[in-house]
């Protein structure tokens, strides 16, 4: 197999003293060599000082300081959800972190240009009451209040968090859904912070890049969670790459270090990510069923019940498309043919519902984000555990 392009210091991976069948970079000593793990090496891992090129998606209500710890200890990178967390929690969160891990790791925002900063919508009585009215049947199979009133803009949180990761200056900022400008990049660098973006098509990488990021991440369109665009398409045809072309393509455009994401749950994917010149992979759904994921045990159950047949792509959670498993919520809501209101608004409309059924653990009407990878998940383990198996299987494979 031929030596990959972004090879520029590094040796060939060695492994039981044979040469393994394809090279990674590798910018250690020659006296990683002996270690099997020196194969998984990458320049990224310098870049971040991290052991191995496994990283934590930063998930919202799942990814929380245990985890972050849990997995930067374990030699990867975690990263800590701030999306929608006021100042002081977050604050809390960070210090959190910290006690528990003296490693490298990550805070996740998400900056759509409809939330950052909160747009203004025109949104019709008619829409509402239809909207509304739809909801409140769940509501009412659920016992709680019932609304009628217009969902309100989201508060400034955003700007807030941002403000928070550039004070406590956080080794890495990871930028989900959003297009972070050259002056925010500029600050963060400014005080130490790396600038990790997410994308779903080259054309992003491209701005992504000209805005001055450290490290892309490719989200091809097998992912949990919502679809990086920091636009809502026409539809959710649109920035829905798989994760193979995506990332090939952005690493043949791109030089600084390509990290893919979507639908990869263990060894085997780490290997593939690698020998298509990522320098490292991004896992969402596999940490969802950890002990120390944040998510209610009954949706880290559905992970594993479920099949990778049983994700969607849709918009009603939170008017923004996102991959989740089919559920109650889903099929209720389609089958209904409601209108969803705009990004952000959708969320503010539905967030009572999820928080309740979170809450009373029943998956029929939570927001179960989840992406493609689900048949080859089978057990709620420890985040290291999920970080070794990894380690041990792309050695292997
Ligand atoms: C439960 C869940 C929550 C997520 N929340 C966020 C988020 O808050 N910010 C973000 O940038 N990405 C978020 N994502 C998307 C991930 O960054 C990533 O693209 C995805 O998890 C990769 O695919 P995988 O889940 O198949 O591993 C979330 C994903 C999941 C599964």
């Amino acid at each position: 197999m031929k030596r990959r392009n972004f090879i520029q210091n590094g040796a060939i991976g060695i492994m039981a003293g044979a040469a393994v069948p394809f090279s990674f970079s590798c910018t250690k000593e020659i006296s990683t060599v002996g270690d099997a793990t020196s194969i998984l090496s990458t320049p990224l891992c310098d870049l971040l000082d991290i052991k191995y090129p496994i990283i934590q998606a930063g998930m919202a209500d799942v990814a929380g300081p245990e985890l972050v710890a849990a997995i930067s200890n374990a030699g990867g990178l975690g990263i800590l959800t701030a999306t929608m967390v006021p100042p002081d929690i977050l604050k809390q969160r960070i210090q959190k972190v910290r006690e528990l891990t003296d490693k490298p790791f990550g805070v996740n925002l998400i900056l759509h240009q409809d939330l950052f900063p909160p747009k203004e919508f025109e949104i019709d009585d008619s829409t509402v009451e239809e909207v509304q009215g739809f909801l409140n049947g769940f509501r009412n199979e659920l016992g709680i209040p019932e609304s009628k009133s217009k969902p309100p803009k989201l508060p400034p949180l955003i700007q807030m968090a941002l403000d928070v990761i550039i004070q406590e200056k956080i080794p890495v900022f990871s930028v989900g859904l959003g297009n972070p400008s050259k002056d925010i990049v500029a600050k963060c660098h400014a005080n130490g912070i790396k600038v990790m973006v997410m994308v779903s098509t080259l054309e992003d990488a491209l701005s992504v890049y000209d805005n001055g990021v450290d490290i892309i991440v490719a989200q091809g369109s097998e992912a949990g969670g919502h679809r990086s665009t920091w636009e809502k398409k026409k539809s959710k045809e649109f920035a829905a790459i798989g994760a193979l072309p995506l990332t090939s393509a952005i690493v043949s455009a791109i030089k600084i270090p390509v990290i893919a994401a979507g639908g990869i749950v263990n060894g085997k994917g780490l290997r593939a990510a690698l020998a298509l010149g990522a320098q490292g992979v991004l896992m969402g759904t596999r940490f969802i069923p950890t002990f120390e994921s944040m998510a209610p045990q009954s949706y880290k159950q559905k992970i594993l019940d479920s099949s990778s047949d049983n994700t969607t792509v849709t918009d009603v959670f939170t008017g923004m498309y996102a991959r989740v498993l089919r559920n109650k919520f889903t099929e209720a809501y389609n089958d209904s043919n409601t209108p969803v209101l705009p990004p952000g608004r959708q969320y503010v409309a539905t967030v009572d519902i999820i928080k309740e059924a979170g809450k009373r653990e029943l998956p029929e009407f939570y927001s179960l984000y989840a992406g493609q990878g689900l048949d080859e998940i089978k057990e709620i383990i420890s985040a290291s555990e999920v970080v070794s198996n990894l380690v041990r299987e792309a050695i292997e494979s």
